[in-house]
């Protein structure tokens, strides 16, 4: 009969069996603009599942901080690259494929904000913006969505905005660019489902991110406040938390759809200010940095 010591020794190669079994046999997610804010709260998620996951950021430094933070490491790809660029897009996901062999998931969420009065937005950054959120979507879904075609499964979900739901002041280029997503959400869905592949959209309300930090100014925060029924931002998770479902077999009916993930704003129009002074309720997260 083994003694504790032994006993020991089998759990621990027990436990490094499964573990290896985990890295070769797991499902495989790609994740872009991964480094930091809702694309790392979405890394964190998949590996909190079992995934594989392959991290695409055109900002090494921070990218090479997040690689240094995350485990388990043999679950990890972290690879610099340029979403809007063809030929970056077209290598990485070579590299991915033969790193691990094939894709279930992929999170099109790199994206860039320049929020400015139409007039004076500039064509080199509305090319920027354009060129980031919308060529980087089409981009990465011709590569990584020709490897699920192949294998007749995956789960694409594209971060659009509530900016693409609704028009605002400020966002002639990026507002513009969300919409331009969820369109190209149902275009993929139309074709890439009769392959098993399902594609759909997230559209999240503010969420407190650096790229929020950035562009939103203590007006802009004020007008969130006002407008959201639910009275606050929302979290990098409960961003993850539903593009992870979107993934899963949970939603495997779920194709071409747009989900605004905003605590209500979307679904509410004029009134709610007037409403809430009236019924004498505080807004929610007035301190809020
Ligand atoms: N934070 C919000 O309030 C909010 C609201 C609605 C939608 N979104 C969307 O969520 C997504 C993530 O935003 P976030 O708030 O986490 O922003 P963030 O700025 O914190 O993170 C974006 C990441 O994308 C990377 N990136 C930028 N350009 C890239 C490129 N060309 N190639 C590869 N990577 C690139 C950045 O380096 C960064 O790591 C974006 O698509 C954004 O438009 C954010």
């Amino acid at each position: 009969m083994a003694n504790a010591s032994e006993l020991n020794q089998i759990a621990v190669a027990t436990e490094g069996a499964r573990a290896a079994i985990a890295t070769e046999g797991a499902r495989v997610a790609v994740v872009t603009g991964a480094a930091r804010g809702i694309g790392l709260a979405i890394v964190q998620w998949f590996l909190a599942h079992g995934y594989n996951v392959a991290l695409l950021d055109i900002d090494r430094t921070t990218l090479a901080a997040t690689q240094s933070a995350l485990t388990p490491r043999e679950r990890l790809l972290t690879l610099p690259c340029d979403v809007s660029n063809p030929a970056e897009v077209e290598s990485t996901a070579a590299t991915v494929i033969a790193k691990w062999g094939r894709v279930d998931a992929l999170v099109n969420n790199a994206g860039v904000a320049v929020f400015k009065p139409a007039l004076e937005t500039s064509f080199e950054e509305w090319r920027h913006v354009l060129g980031t959120n919308l060529d980087g979507t089409f981009l990465c879904t011709q590569a990584f969505g020709a490897i699920m075609k192949t294998q007749r499964s995956g789960a694409i979900v594209n971060i659009a905005s509530i900016s693409g739901l609704r028009a605002s002041t400020l966002r002639v280029a990026y507002g513009t660019s969300k919409a331009a997503i969820i369109h190209l959400t149902k275009q993929y869905a139309a074709e890439l489902g009769n392959y098993g592949v399902r594609v759909n959209a997230v559209c999240p309300g503010p969420v407190e991110t650096e790229m929020a930090k950035l562009v939103h100014t203590p007006a802009i925060r004020s007008d969130y406040y006002d407008a959201i029924p639910l009275g606050r931002y929302g979290t990098p998770e409960e961003m993850a938390n539903v593009v992870g479902f979107l993934c899963s077999k949970e939603a495997s009916y779920v194709n071409g759809q747009s989900l605004a993930n905003d605590g209500g704003f979307d679904a509410v129009g004029v009134g709610l200010p007037t409403f809430r002074r009236d019924e004498g309720i505080n807004r929610i997260g007035d301190d809020t940095p």
